[in-house]
């Protein structure tokens, strides 16, 4: 499988958010519980720096999934070094290996971008992303409790770290 991984530019925001709308539907995955619009999309990606990105997955120029790497803080200095991610994958295209090639090519980034280490939140009851994270190495440091609530109901989310 060819699978193409490159940076998303703003006019990459209608596929995107074709995505955030499948994943936010299926409830049970991410904490975005209302998909973001184009537009929010769009002003997104525009307003990331260089050291941050939507890298998307193409198969045959369809983008199947993507990969956010934004910095753990946008205005403190000492987070600099601390990048956290979120991935999504079009239901059809999961358990492909896509997410491994995304995130290795992320990583390769994130080290390039003088980032040393990944956080990333995942809600409890995700335990394919959850495994997902553990196979690249991450390792579960924390569970925060009622941290989500969608549809009346509140989930506990697990932090998990990896040092690249
Ligand atoms: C979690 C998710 C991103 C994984 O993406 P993917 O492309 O399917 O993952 P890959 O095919 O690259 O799998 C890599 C490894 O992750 C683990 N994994 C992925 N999906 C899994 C599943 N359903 N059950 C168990 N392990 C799983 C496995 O170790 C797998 O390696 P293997 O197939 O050789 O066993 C994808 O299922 C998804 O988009 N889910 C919905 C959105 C979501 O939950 N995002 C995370 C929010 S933080």
């Amino acid at each position: 499988m060819e699978v193409k991984i490159r940076k998303a530019t703003p006019d990459d925001a209608e596929n995107i958010s074709y995505i955030w709308e499948i994943v936010c539907a299926e409830r049970i995955y991410t904490a975005v519980s209302t998909p973001f619009t184009v537009k929010q999309e769009s002003e997104y990606i525009s307003s990331l720096s260089e050291r941050e990105g939507i890298f998307v997955a193409e198969f045959n120029n369809k983008i199947v999934g993507f990969l956010t790497l934004d910095l753990w803080s946008k205005v403190i200095d000492s987070f600099k070094h601390v990048g956290t991610i979120g991935t999504f994958i079009l239901p059809e295209w999961r358990r492909k290996g896509i997410s491994y090639i995304l995130a290795s090519h992320t990583f390769d980034f994130a080290k390039a971008n003088d980032y040393i280490k990944i956080v990333v939140y995942v809600r409890k009851g995700n335990e394919q992303a959850i495994k997902f994270y553990q196979s690249l190495g991450f390792l579960i440091k924390g569970e925060l409790e009622r941290q989500v609530l969608i549809d009346n109901v509140y989930e506990n989310e697990v932090f998990m770290e990896k040092f690249l």
